[in-house]
Formats: C-alpha cells, structure tokens, sequence
C-alpha cells in the first residue's frame, strides 16, 4: 500500500473528486480526515470508507472560515498526531459575463477557491516543517492556464492557486515539503451538473481529444502518485489531467 499509516486531510471530501481521492487514499492505507462545510455529505464519505475496511474521521470544516480551518487541524493531531498529507479540493463555481459579477460572488469564489488554500497552507505546513517532510496536493483546474469564458472569479481564483503553489513549493522544499497542484480538465461531479443537458454535454466532449470526459478517479489517482513517495523529488508543478483539452 502506497500511504500505509499516513494521516491525509483532504477538504470538500464530500462528494466528486475529493470523495474519489479519499476512497482511493483509504484503500492505500491512509487514515482520511473528510473536512467538508456539508455535514450530510462528508458522513457518507466515511461511512463508504468504513464499509470498504478503512479508516477515516469527518469534521465539519469551512475553509473560508480561519478558526473552522484552525480547529480542524487541532482536532486531527489530538487525534492522530500529525499530518502527513493535505489535498485543498473544496472548491465552488459561480458563472456569468464578468461585468455582472457582484463583490459578493467575487468574495464567495475567492474566498474558498483561494484563501481556503493558504489557509491550510498556512495552519499545517509548520506542522509538516517539525515532523521534516510533508505532501501538499492543491486542485487548480485548466482554467488557471487557458481562457474560458463567464467564469472570471473561478479563473482568478485557480490561476491564483497555481501561483501560490509555486511560491510554497520554492520556499519549504528545503522542509522536504512537496507543494503540487493538480489542473484537471472537465470531470463529471456535482459541480459540472450542467453537463446533464445533452448539448453541453457533446460540446465539452468535443473539446476534450480523449473520447470521454473525466471522472473523479482520473484525479484521484494522480493525487495518489503526488502524495506517495514516489513522487519525493517533484514539486512545484501543475500536472495537467484535462484528456488532452490544453495541448490543442
Ligand atoms: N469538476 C470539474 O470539471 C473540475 C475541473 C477542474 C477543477 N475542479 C476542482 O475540483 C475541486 C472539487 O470539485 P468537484 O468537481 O469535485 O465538485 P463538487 O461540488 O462535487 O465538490 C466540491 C466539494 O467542496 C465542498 N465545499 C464547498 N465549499 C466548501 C467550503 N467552504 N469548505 C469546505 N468544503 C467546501 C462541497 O461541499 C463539495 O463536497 C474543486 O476545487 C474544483 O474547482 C473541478
């Protein structure tokens, strides 16, 4: 088993990609900490865990929130002592032209998409700096490295991300602290519902080369890869899973 005994939180576990990553990770060995604002959700994600003979724990978590985030971590060390493995996947999506974007729907995106992100960054990588290694896997998405249009506060918020990782990963790898991102293309989860209308559907589709759209294992499996051993000497980088949408 690649993370036998490794302690991985990974956010918006609820459901879609971060849900796969966790099922994925829990049959590599890994005790998955489910840290989703949805209580309903993240429960099931545990539960589906424990059914398949793993190990995991929910808590309720915001990652906008800076003492939701705080909490959190504290919880998992009294509970597992460390933290070996973060993947920042919650993440939401608000569509429409840029000029009718309001300060709120700005706020709301940013917010989770981004601050989430150095929040966490900011609450375990001391952490992962005592114990002198650590993996730290942050979902993107393509839309942080090609144009897509009506959805501007998405777009800053993934090119931000991307931007952010680059910046941790040069400043702890000293640390052993390996900060990647992952740029997935259009998979299919809750957040792509609008893939369920038959025209969109083929229209995405036609733009990815590969013959299907993505699942959520497809990202799954490359967060395995970025938060095993095998990866040690990777960090830095964006590993596109887009089914060839980008090299177009
Ligand atoms: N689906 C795609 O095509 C696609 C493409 C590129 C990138 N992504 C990224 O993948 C990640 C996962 O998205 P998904 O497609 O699985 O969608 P999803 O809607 O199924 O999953 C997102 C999860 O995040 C949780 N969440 C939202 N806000 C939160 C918050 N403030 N605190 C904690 N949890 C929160 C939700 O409850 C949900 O479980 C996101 O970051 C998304 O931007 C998705």
């Amino acid at each position: 088993m690649k993370l036998q005994n490794k302690v991985a939180i990974i956010t918006g576990a609820g459901s879609g990609i971060g849900k796969s990553t966790a099922l994925i990770f829990a049959k590599e060995g890994a005790k998955v900490v489910v840290a989703n604002r949805r209580e309903d959700k993240g429960q099931n994600t545990v539960d589906e865990i424990k059914k398949q003979g793993g190990e995991a724990m929910f808590i309720k978590t915001d990652v906008s929130n800076w003492d939701d985030v705080s909490n959190m971590v504290e919880r998992v060390v009294q509970s597992y002592g460390e933290v070996d493995i973060l993947v920042n996947n919650a993440g939401v999506l608000r569509m429409g032209p840029l000029t009718e974007v309001n300060e709120d729907d700005w706020n709301y995106v940013l917010n989770i998409n981004l601050k989430g992100v150095f929040y966490t960054m900011k609450k375990i990588i001391p952490l992962m700096i005592k114990q002198g290694k650590g993996k730290i896997i942050n979902i993107a998405s393509i839309a942080g490295l090609v144009g897509f249009e009506q959805i501007g506060p998405y777009c800053a918020s993934k090119g931000g991300v991307i931007a952010l990782t680059r910046e941790a990963a040069l400043e702890y790898a000293k640390n052993k602290i390996n900060i990647n991102c992952i740029a997935p293309g259009v998979i299919r989860t809750e957040m792509t519902g609008m893939l369920e209308d038959e025209q969109t559907n083929s229209y995405y589709r036609l733009q990815t080369p590969y013959p299907r759209l993505g699942e959520g294992e497809d990202i799954g499996y490359a967060a395995l890869y970025l938060a095993s051993d095998e990866s040690d000497f990777m960090t830095g980088q964006v590993m596109v899973v887009d089914g060839g949408w980008t090299i177009k």
